[in-house]
Parts: C-alpha cells; sequence; structure tokens
C-alpha cells in the first residue's frame, strides 16, 4: 500500500534508509559482524573469476558490484548484460562463479544463462528480492535483498539494496581470506543510511533543480567518471523510462570524441562527481561542453564541492558513494516525470518484470 503516498516510486525511494538499515541487521551475527552462509564465501573463494548477468537497473548495480568485489575482496569480475551473454558467450575462465541480480528474480533474459550455464557444470548464485522467485530457486544459492516489494516499475530501493548485499558479500570474502579493510563496513553502511535520510529531506530543492533543468527539454546528458560513470548511466536509465526525455550516461572523458556534436544552447548536462582522484577531470569535461552551451548541473559530494555546483551529497566511504549519489538521480527522475504528466508508476511500454526473451 502506497499509504499517503502520491506514487509508489516517491514511497519506495523514501524507504532506503530503512532498507539499509534492515540489510545491514539480517545480515549480522550474534557478535555484530557481517556474516554469510559458508558455502557461498567458499564458492567465491573457489572461483578464479566472477561473471556478474543481469539486466537494466540491476546491470548497473553488477557494474558497482564488481569495483566492490575487485577492490575488496580481489577476484577479478566481469558484468554482462544478459540478453548479450546468452548469444555471445565469452571466453569462460577454468572457475567460473556466475552472480545473478535480479530484483525480480524472473528475468527470462538472465534466467536463459542460468540455464546454459548450468548445462555447463558452473555455480551459481542470485541475488534477488524474491524468496522463492524462479532465479532464486534453480541457483546454487541464494542471497535476498531485505527490500520488501518494490512495486513501481522504476526500479529505485532496490539498486541501493543490491549495492548494500554485493559490498557485505565482498567484505565477508575478504575477511575470509584475512585481507586487512581499514574500514568498517557496518559502520559505513550505517554511515551511509544516514546520508540517505538526509538526501531524503532535500525533496524541495530536487524539485526545484529537476524544473530548472529537465522539465522543458528534449534531451539530457549524464556524465561521471570512475565509479560516477556506472551511477550515471543508472540516473540516465531512470530519467528516460519514466519522463521519456532522451537521456544518456557517458564516462566523462567520451564525449568529446563524438557525442559532443549534439550539444546546444541549453542542453542540460548532468555530471556527478564523488571520487576526488576524478574530481579535477570531470569538472574539465564540464568545462569542454559550457563552452558549446550546456546548461551544467553538477552533484558533488561534500569535501570535494564547489562554488559552481548545484547540489552536495553527504560525505561517505568513497567506495560506498553509489549508494547515496544514486539517490538525487532517482529524485530528479521523478520530479521530471511529475513536471511533465507523465504515469510515474507506469511507464508507457514497460512491465515491472520482462519474463520473455
Ligand atoms: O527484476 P530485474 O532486476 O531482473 O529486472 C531487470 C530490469 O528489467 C529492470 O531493472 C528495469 O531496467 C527497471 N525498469 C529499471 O528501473
Amino acid at each position: 500500500e502506497k499509504g499517503t503516498y502520491p506514487h509508489y516510486m516517491l514511497k519506495e525511494i523514501d524507504e532506503q534508509p530503512l532498507v539499509m538499515r534492515k540489510i545491514i541487521q539480517m545480515y549480522q551475527n550474534d557478535q555484530g559482524e557481517l556474516t554469510i552462509e559458508p558455502e557461498i564465501i567458499k564458492a567465491m573463494n573457489d572461483s578464479d573469476r566472477v561473471y556478474i548477468i543481469a539486466a537494466g537497473t540491476s546491470y548497473h548495480a553488477g557494474l558497482v558490484g564488481k569495483q566492490f568485489i575487485e577492490k575488496i575482496a580481489k577476484i577479478p569480475v566481469e558484468v554482462h548484460v544478459a540478453s548479450e551473454f546468452s548469444y555471445n558467450m565469452p571466453l569462460l575462465s577454468d572457475k567460473p562463479l556466475f552472480i545473478f541480480i535480479s530484483q525480480s528474480g524472473e528475468t527470462a533474459d538472465s534466467r536463459a544463462v542460468l540455464v546454459s550455464v548450468k548445462e555447463l557444470g558452473h555455480r551459481t548464485l542470485t541475488i534477488t528480492n524474491v524468496p522463492g522467485s524462479t532465479l532464486s530457486r534453480e541457483a546454487d544459492y541464494t542471497l535476498l535483498l531485505h527490500a520488501g516489494p518494490e512495486i513501481a516499475v522504476a526500479s529505485t530501493k532496490a539498486y541501493t539494496a543490491q549495492l548494500a548485499v554485493l559490498s557485505i558479500l565482498a567484505e565477508v570474502t575478504a575477511k575470509s581470506r584475512n585481507y586487512i579493510l581499514g574500514f568498517d563496513l557496518v559502520h559505513e553502511l550505517g554511515i551511509v543510511a544516514n546520508a540517505m535520510e538526509v538526501l531524503c529531506d532535500s525533496k524541495e530543492l530536487i524539485e526545484h533543480i529537476s524544473r530548472e533543468f529537465l522539465a522543458v527539454t528534449r534531451n539530457a546528458f549524464f556524465i561521471g567518471r570512475a565509479v560516477d560513470y556506472y551511477v550515471v548511466l543508472e540516473g540516465a536509465l531512470k530519467l528516460k523510462e519514466i519522463s521519456y526525455i532522451q537521456a544518456e550516461g557517458f564516462a566523462g572523458g567520451e564525449l568529446k570524441h563524438g557525442t559532443i556534436a549534439l550539444i546546444e544552447e541549453g542542453t542540460p548536462i548532468i555530471a556527478l562527481a564523488t571520487q576526488e582522484s576524478v574530481n579535477l577531470s570531470i569538472r574539465g569535461n564540464v568545462k569542454e561542453v559550457v563552452a558549446r552551451g550546456a546548461n551544467p548541473c553538477i552533484i558533488s559530494m561534500k569535501g570535494l564541492e564547489m562554488d559552481e555546483d548545484c547540489f552536495v551529497i553527504p560525505e561517505v566511504h568513497e567506495l560506498l558513494t553509489p549508494l547515496i549519489s544514486v539517490i538525487p538521480m532517482q529524485l530528479l527522475a521523478y520530479y521530471a516525470a511529475l513536471h511533465r504528466d507523465c504515469d510515474v508508476d507506469k511507464p508507457r511500454n514497460l512491465a515491472k518484470s520482462v519474463t520473455v526473451e
């Protein structure tokens, strides 16, 4: 039930801090340490390469998950769009582990891959919000998102839940290998939950920014570098699926290799700057498009902000920024859809779960 909320999407965006706390609680043992079934951690440790298979928003979560698993657990990861993998399987490593990320657990493209890699005898793990779903039943192992039902077609809380569970999987694997982490993930995810609350309380400002940049435009470009690139892909998908604005996410340095030809007077550019290592270079990319007339909206993280920025998100651990930087993107899309009189929860041509290949 959406209660007093006008739309499920807004309710589900607002639920993210609670979901974060629930995930921490569900994955903690009596000593307060994060824990995951030993067979799953063994499967991680036995594999020489992880293959993440997913579609849409879950694919975008997989891209961030790759960062977590490679940086924290130090296992190489490939991320594949499910519908491509089925028809164009890459050369596999000797001991692959397949991770399927799916909110619904019913996505036919992902299931097709699951069936074919099981036939090859490979280990499989599904990360899903729906216990007993097809992908959960058919995989060797399951990790649940505990996000509660997601009704809006545009996925929001499932994305941040997927990131949280992937970070926990990476952390527990790293600890099983006795790696020194240098941070306490329970503590850092708690900071993330608090930061999410601050962002959910910033709706008025984000509505205002959305009106200024997106209410009448035909198109919009999102740019970011490093992990911010993966988040802007998700920001662009959110915007296009519910507001029907043509939106694309790009790696900041890639625009000048072609897409910059599309920049006209007033074209909105949403730039994300949460990573110190690329803060100056992404701002350089913004200058390149401003020189061609673009209208820039820079979203940065506290500590990295500059005078020209439109919106500043609270500071969290640098690996975990996608969990919060996506929230202004979700809200920008939500308000753009509202301002343009679109059906926020049930956008045209889309179904909540895509059960045909
Ligand atoms: O249920 P799944 O996570 O497998 O669904 C995958 C995509 O169909 C889904 O994320 C889709 O892209 C959403 N509409 C995005 O908001």
